[in-house]
Parts: structure tokens; C-alpha cells; sequence
């Protein structure tokens, strides 16, 4: 297997309490026009700053939201997943992008708005921002990028640092090696940068866009179309992929999407991707699926973000 060469990442160029103040120059919606969900691009100008070439694509900034909380303390730092490539969004090193979803929760008939995410969605270009980070020094792409092949599995916004990653593996246009996108949502309205990723998969013979679309369809068996059923559902064409020894399989989005795709790998006697740290038992669906992380975690080949 060639190595996997991680690149030296600088971390916290600004904390928390030595932010730096960037400009808001775009906020689009990324979801399909009828989605009751608001999912969005927003990019920051950072000229001028110190992180101006200097975060990566599969790293977090941090975004201080103004105000106080209900206790009368200072807002906490959240980390979002950067989603524009190292070399900047449209390829200018001065933008850099992340992907939000505004939250709302509903709890004893009382209406919860998530701080950031509506913070952040409702911002206009011109408006600054206090950011800091960079943060995350192994959810990256090796250095030798161009020498090996990638699963990248996505639910929801976990897509954003895929997208960065996805432009940059063919922004040169040598990149040779098979790369495919395993996206889950709920409804076709959630699909994350629709339009991108279906001219992605039309453009490259070696990138496949693999959608996933939970409470719509149904498998033949009657269960749900999640990422990890893609292992089983596209076999033919992933288990080729997964068995060569230059493959890394990346996972981002919800906790406990990794834990499927571990057991379903595991099924199919794609031992590489994990490690096991308790012995299995000789069934695996013997074991809680909340207590899979017990038994294995990532191995070498394998890059995780859940959250
Ligand atoms: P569902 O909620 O139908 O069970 P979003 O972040 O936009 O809500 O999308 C998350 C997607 O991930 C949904 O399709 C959701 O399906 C799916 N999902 C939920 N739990 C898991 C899991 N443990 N493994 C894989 N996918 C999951």
C-alpha cells in the first residue's frame, strides 16, 4: 500500500480568545428550492488574515456567535466543517466556505432555534464574523492524494468537507484513481449540492454519486436506504474499489452512521477498514448496535467525523 503521508496542519492560529474578524461575501441556499430544510454556502473573506492559505480541506473553523446565552454567559465557540478546497473557494485563497443548516427543535410546544446555525444563516454579505482555528489534524486528505482511491461516506451536512475534498482530488485533472460519494438524507428535497456532484459523476468516468434517500425509497427487502447499504446494494461496483489496498474510506456526519458501515464492511470480510479491540462474536448482528464502538475502531485506512 503506498503511505499515507497526513500533511503538518497548524491548529488555533486564532483561539477563542484572540479571534479575528472575517467578512461574509456570499450566504445561498444548497438544498432544492422546495426543501422544508435550509441548508447553506456560506463564504468569508480572510485576506488580510493568518489563515489565509493556511487551513485544509477536512478542517473545522470556529465561529464566536454575538450575545449571551439565558444565564448571562458569553456565547460558546461552535466548529463547522470547512467545504471550500485548500486552494480556496473558486480557487481564490482569500474565500473560504463552510455548509450550515439552521436548526429549529420543537420541545413542550416552545420553539428552539439553534444560536449559530441561525446566526449564521441569516448573515448578508458585508457582515462580520469572529472566527478562529483552524482546528483538526487527521480527518484530512494525504499529501500523495493522487495515489489512492476514496469512499467518502456523507449524511446530511456531513457532506461539506467532502465537496472541498471532491474539487480538489480534480481540480488538476490528472487524478486518475476511483473516488465515490455515498450521500444519505431523508427526502429528495435534502440533497446537498444537487446540480455539483450529478455533473461531477457525469463529467468523470471515475467518480460516482451515490445518493441515498432514506424516507422515500425502500430497499427490496422493505428496510431504509442508508450509506452503509450502498456496500451491499453497489456492490459490484464498490467491493472492487474496497478491495484494492490503495483505498481510504472517509466517514462525516451523524454519530452512529460509523458503527453501520464498520458491521457492513465487516460482513463483507473488509477487515482493513477496522481495528478490533475486543474479539467479535461469531455473529455479528449479536452485538447492540450502540455498542459496536466497544468492539472496533478505525483502522489506518479509515477517516471519521461524527458528531
Ligand atoms: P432517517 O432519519 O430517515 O432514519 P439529515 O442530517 O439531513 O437529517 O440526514 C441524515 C440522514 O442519515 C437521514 O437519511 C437519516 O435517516 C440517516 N441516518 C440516521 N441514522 C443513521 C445511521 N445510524 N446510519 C446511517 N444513516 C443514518
Amino acid at each position: 500500500m503506498a503511505e499515507i503521508k497526513l500533511p503538518e496542519v497548524e491548529l488555533n492560529i486564532y483561539s477563542p480568545k484572540n479571534p479575528v474578524e472575517v467578512t461574509v461575501v456570499e450566504n445561498y441556499v444548497v438544498t432544492l428550492e422546495a426543501s422544508p430544510n435550509f441548508v447553506r454556502h456560506i463564504t468569508f473573506d480572510i485576506s488580510g488574515t493568518d489563515l489565509e492559505n493556511r487551513v485544509r480541506i477536512g478542517q473545522s473553523i470556529g465561529i464566536l456567535p454575538p450575545g449571551q446565552d439565558s444565564k448571562g454567559r458569553e456565547h460558546k465557540l461552535r466548529l463547522y466543517s470547512v467545504s471550500s478546497p485548500t486552494s480556496g473557494e473558486r480557487g481564490k485563497p482569500h474565500l473560504i466556505s463552510t455548509t450550515v443548516k439552521r436548526t429549529i427543535e420543537e420541545f413542550e410546544e416552545k420553539i428552539y432555534l439553534g444560536v449559530a446555525s441561525n446566526y449564521l444563516s441569516d448573515l448578508k454579505p458585508g457582515d462580520k464574523v469572529k472566527m478562529t482555528g483552524p482546528s483538526g489534524r487527521r480527518f484530512l486528505l494525504p499529501e500523495n492524494a493522487e495515489d489512492f482511491n476514496y469512499l467518502f461516506f456523507a449524511t446530511g451536512t456531513g457532506i461539506a468537507p467532502f465537496r472541498g475534498m471532491i474539487m480538489e482530488l480534480f481540480e488538476k485533472g490528472d487524478y486518475k484513481n476511483e473516488c465515490a460519494l455515498i450521500f444519505g438524507c431523508p427526502y429528495r428535497t435534502d440533497l446537498l449540492y444537487p446540480a455539483f456532484f450529478n455533473e461531477m459523476d457525469q463529467k468523470h468516468s471515475n467518480f460516482h454519486y451515490l445518493p441515498n434517500i432514506s424516507r422515500e425509497d425502500r430497499r427490496p427487502d422493505g428496510s431504509k436506504y442508508y450509506v452503509q447499504t450502498k456496500i451491499e446494494d453497489e456492490k459490484e461496483l464498490l467491493y472492487p474499489i474496497l478491495r484494492q489496498d490503495n483505498t481510504l474510506v472517509y466517514i462525516c456526519g451523524l454519530k452512529g452512521m460509523e458503527s453501520g458501515i464498520y458491521l457492513e464492511l465487516l460482513k463483507q470480510g473488509l477487515s482493513d477498514y477496522v481495528e478490533i479491540k475486543k474479539e467479535l462474536p461469531e455473529n455479528l448482528n449479536d452485538i447492540p448496535r450502540g455498542d459496536f464502538k466497544k468492539f472496533v475502531k478505525p483502522s489506518v485506512r479509515t477517516f471519521e467525523e461524527v458528531y
